[in-house]
């Protein structure tokens, strides 16, 4: 009952790490070049929501009390997560310097604290993939706006903002390689490959390559769309939440469950990003309403009202590129979420 539970605020458990997440990043995306120093942190200056990297370190602390693995599976509980933070223009332009100015945030020492500098430095990686991922997103979907802001290819042009993505991905790696922890290592790399084929799954909307003008709902339609859910936004979620887990020590156990977690989550959490594009403004949203319609992606609002609805797969078939077919469907998928009698009532 209302009362009996304390209530717990995800965002003050790990409140003292979030605030230095955005500086650090920053500090791993220096270059000596000033334009593309300024593209890479171009998405770091409006505050994003930082979700992956909240449940990183949500997931380090629920799992640092878990049951470990033996000792000798554990790697290097000990990984470097140093990193040079002063990159003199004068020096070669990107290249890391172990020599000079090492530096350490202050919640490193702090006892009190049960997670890892490792495992911040998970999430400050799974941040830069993500915002790596943002940038060439921005310029696949022709977006105009993120965050609130004019968006990276707007104002620095596709060119500049791929390029921005690519070093992310770069600075990430190294980040990545520093934690000297092979499996996890291992995991992230898979995830901007899963990135990729997500992204690619989208792109074609379809598993196979003959589907015709007229595509027919079928169960695989939904299978296809949660696997390329999964690996446009899950994968990450799972996997960083499984490499937070392993660099805390824990046994297998524990390292599956935070992945089961995480994929759950991540799916879901897509799932919910799809229907606010029907249901909320640019204002609220901060990047452009309606985009996936107007991309021709059939996300999973249109997917139920196709079920329902087999006329909607010539709809599918042209990309919704026939005139009328984005506001009939936006008003169709939209019925999707609420009673279909309502939805029958008013057709
Ligand atoms: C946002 O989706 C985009 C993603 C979740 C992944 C995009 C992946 C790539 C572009 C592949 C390249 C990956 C790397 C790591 C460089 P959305 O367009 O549905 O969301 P939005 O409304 O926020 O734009
Ligand atoms: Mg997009
Ligand atoms: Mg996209």
């Amino acid at each position: 009952t209302k009362g009996d539970m304390p209530s717990i605020d995800p965002l003050r458990i790990v409140a003292k790490e979030m605030k230095f997440l955005t500086g650090n990043i920053r500090k791993l995306l220096g270059s000596g070049h000033p334009s593309l120093d300024r593209a890479a942190k171009y998405y770091t200056q409006a505050e994003g929501k930082h979700i992956r990297p909240l449940i990183v370190l949500l997931m380090s602390r629920a799992t640092s009390l878990c049951p470990k693995a033996p000792q000798r599976q554990q790697a290097t509980l000990q990984a470097s997560v140093a990193i040079n933070t002063s990159i003199s223009p004068l020096s070669i332009l990107s290249d890391f310097n172990p020599a000079a100015g090492t530096e350490t945030d202050p919640t490193t020492s702090d006892p009190d604290i049960d997670i890892l500098p490792s495992q911040r430095r998970l999430a400050e990686i799974t941040e830069l993939i993500h915002t790596a991922s943002l940038l060439h997103d921005d310029v696949i979907d022709h977006s105009v706006s993120r965050r609130g802001a004019p968006s990276a290819n707007l104002e620095f042009g596709n060119k500049m903002a791929v390029l921005a993505g690519d070093f992310l991905l770069g600075r990430a790696s190294v980040a990545l390689a520093r934690l000297r922890h092979a499996e996890v290592i291992e995991l992230l790399a898979t995830v901007i490959a899963n990135l990729v084929e997500g992204e690619f799954m989208q792109l074609k909307n379809t598993a196979r390559d003959d589907e015709g003008p007229n595509p027919r709902w079928s169960e695989e339609t939904l299978t296809y769309y949660l696997q390329k859910t999964y690996l446009k936004t899950a994968s990450l979620i799972s996997k960083s939440c499984r490499a937070a887990a392993l660099l805390g020590g824990a046994d297998a156990q524990t390292a599956d469950a935070a992945y089961s977690y995480g994929k759950n989550l991540g799916l879901a959490f897509q799932l919910v990003d799809d229907m606010l594009d029907y249901t909320q403004s640019e204002n609220e949203l901060g990047k452009p309403a309606g985009a996936d319609l107007e991309l021709g992606l059939a996300t999973a609002p249109l997917l139920f009202a196709w079920k329902n609805i087999p006329e909607l797969g010539a709809l599918v078939g042209r990309k919704f590129a026939g005139e009328g077919d984005v506001a009939r469907v936006s008003f169709v998928s939209f019925c999707s979420f609420i009673p279909s009698r309502l939805y029958e009532q008013r057709r």
